[in-house]
């Protein structure tokens, strides 16, 4: 995490409730156009709440600040909820990947954008 924000551009954010600390956010700003949204995450217990939401609505809106015109990121085939989640928020699928990652394992995620 230190290395991605000191050496490659990437921003945390760390997201708070009522109860405190409950999610956080990874975004990192491309060359070109677009801004990678690399990790969204929000406690279990804590999910089903309207936090998400909120949580994409700051990322188009730093992605806006950044001067950008999409957000795009990676999600496994099978995080059904989080698909349908993006989907509901607006991404849309446009590619998919599969990625290599050693030992007979393979990352297969769907590539997902949204338009500003
Ligand atoms: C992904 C994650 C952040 C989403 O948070 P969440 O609290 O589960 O999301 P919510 O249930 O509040 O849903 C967010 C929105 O999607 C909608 N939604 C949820 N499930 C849906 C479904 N099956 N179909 C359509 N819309 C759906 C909700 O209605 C809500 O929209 P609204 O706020 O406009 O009403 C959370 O589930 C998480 O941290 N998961 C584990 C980590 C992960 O997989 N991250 C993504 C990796 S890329």
């Amino acid at each position: 995490m230190k290395e991605q924000v000191a050496n490659q551009d990437y921003c945390y954010f760390a997201v708070s409730d009522n109860d405190g600390l409950c999610g956080y956010i990874a975004v990192k700003p491309e060359k070109d156009s677009r801004f990678f949204l690399s990790k969204l995450y929000l406690k279990s217990d804590r999910r089903g709440k309207g936090i998400a939401s909120e949580m994409l609505k700051r990322v188009f809106s730093e992605a806006e600040k950044a001067g950008k015109t999409s957000v795009y990121l990676t999600v496994n085939k099978h995080n059904d909820h989080a698909v349908n989640v993006y989907k509901k928020k607006g991404f849309e699928v446009i590619d998919s990947v599969v990625t290599d990652i050693g030992n007979g394992f393979v990352m297969d995620d769907y590539i997902m954008e949204y338009k500003l």
